[in-house]
């Protein structure tokens, strides 16, 4: 199977694994161990993969600032499988991260030719009331904005703008000579979506996480090189020194760079044309560093950023993003916004949400014999997926649930009617705080 990652086509991954390897995804379980209460899609592996996901980490729990940001596009109506960014997003703005909401109208009107009108009808409706139903707070640093509102997102576009060329977003994305250019711009509106928490406006360069489907992660090495291509210094970590390389410093900042770095007394300065190196450092090869202690790297690293920062630059520190699996339609294959039958809307009448998983495909075998004989594949199921993903916090119910159905002694119908039952409560419920959230829209800036 070829493997794609296609951010506007229909992807379908069935071994995450490779991600690992092709994409150079990192994978989860290395960062669950360090989390004292991870989110449930953390601790049943539902998010499976990260990219740097340590320096927000690193940020959350020594109380330092971070923030989390992901966005969603206006094309048609929010289901299961946006609810998890939505909750990702909240989840993280819990732990003390600014966080920030793009809906991307500029995306869905130049890449699906949604006009404005209907970008903001779907934003507030499908998107932003949903948002702050799950528990969006309208805190200070934090922002549920439209891409075409956003100045700042904007002019930040712009200028990534000089960082990225036809050739190679071509190459990510597959544009060729008929690809019209708002296409192109809403790319770098993406980008600077990511970025843009970064500005002084927002409190300066922090760590930063995007929680997205794995299908997004094009936009996301994008956008950590055009992060890395904005710096002026590369701060690296050497055998047993750290080097400083003025990739694009000009000589003054290279005099400041030394200077700084002399009265901060990491270690031994010693400055070359194009690069500084700092020997002698303390602990240098301890890098794994406690959360407590921050390490010598990430500390010059600071350093420089503010220095960068002073002489009228970005400093950007490279996002971080995390990676959830994505849900099987209920009717097989992806779960879409496109396909009305493999989802349920978040807005679905809970009865309507019911029959969907009356109809939906299972585990189950051909004849309820055979199903009593061989038990049912749980693995397969679209039914114990939702409660996997979302119905069930319990972990204990789930693993009887799944012995239940490869024993034979649980059959699909029976199940069915359970989930469909949740899931009637569920919306049931949310739509009660989305009525609830209406009330809420200025705080968050909304006007309806
Ligand atoms: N491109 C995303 C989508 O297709 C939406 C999006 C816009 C986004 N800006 C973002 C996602 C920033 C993550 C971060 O749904």
């Amino acid at each position: 199977m070829e493997l794609k990652l296609d951010p506007w086509g229909a992807v379908h991954v069935d071994d995450y694994t490779k991600l690992f390897e092709v994409f150079g995804i990192s994978s989860f379980d290395e960062i669950l161990p360090k989390l004292e209460e991870p989110h449930p899609y953390m601790a049943h592996k539902i998010i499976f993969g990260h990219r740097n996901y340590d320096s927000v980490l690193r940020a959350m729990q020594r109380h330092e600032p971070f923030a989390v940001m992901s966005g969603f596009m206006p094309s048609g109506r929010a289901h299961f499988g946006h609810m998890m960014v939505m909750n990702e997003i909240i989840w993280h703005q819990q732990q003390g991260g600014d966080a920030f909401a793009a809906i991307a109208d500029m995306e869905a009107h130049a890449v699906r030719g949604i006009s404005w009108a209907k970008c903001r009808t779907l934003g507030i409706n499908e998107y932003i009331l949903s948002l702050i139903a799950f528990g969006f707070e309208p805190k200070d640093g934090s922002h549920i904005y439209f891409q075409s509102e956003n100045y700042k997102m904007r002019n930040l576009a712009f200028e990534l703008g000089r960082e990225a060329n036809f050739s190679e977003v071509s190459a990510i994305y597959g544009f060729s000579g008929e690809t019209h250019i708002s296409h192109m711009e809403s790319v770098m509106a993406q980008s600077a979506d990511i970025l843009h928490p970064q500005l002084e406006e927002f409190g300066g360069p922090k760590p930063v996480v995007i929680p997205v489907g794995a299908d997004q992660d094009p936009h996301i090495k994008l956008t950590r090189d055009l992060a890395y291509r904005m710096r002026m210094f590369l701060v690296e970590q050497r055998k047993d020194y750290i080097s400083i390389r003025g990739k694009a410093a000009s000589k003054e900042l290279m005099q400041s760079a030394e200077l700084a770095l002399k009265n901060a007394g990491y270690g031994k300065v010693k400055r070359y044309e194009e690069h500084i190196d700092v020997t002698d450092v303390t602990n240098v090869l301890n890098i794994d560093d406690t959360i407590n202690s921050r390490n010598p790297l990430e500390s010059i690293d600071r350093l420089i950023i503010k220095l960068e920062i002073e002489h009228g630059h970005y400093g950007f520190i490279p996002p971080a993003s995390i990676y959830h699996r994505f849900m099987t339609g209920l009717t097989g294959g992806k779960m879409s916004s496109s396909k009305p039958e493999s989802h349920i809307a978040l807005t679905e009448d809970p009865q309507e949400a019911g029959k969907k998983i009356m109809r939906a495909i299972t585990g189950g075998r051909q004849s309820l014999a055979e199903q009593k004989k061989l038990g049912g594949e749980p693995e397969k199921c679209s039914i114990y997926e939702f409660l996997v993903f979302h119905l069930s916090q319990d972990d204990k119910e789930l693993l009887e649930l799944d012995a239940e159905c490869r024993s034979g002694r649980r059959m699909c119908g029976t199940c069915k009617k359970d989930v469909a039952e949740r899931i009637e409560i569920f919306l049931r419920e949310h739509q009660q705080a989305r009525e609830a959230a209406k009330e809420r829209l200025p705080e968050f800036g909304i006007k309806n």
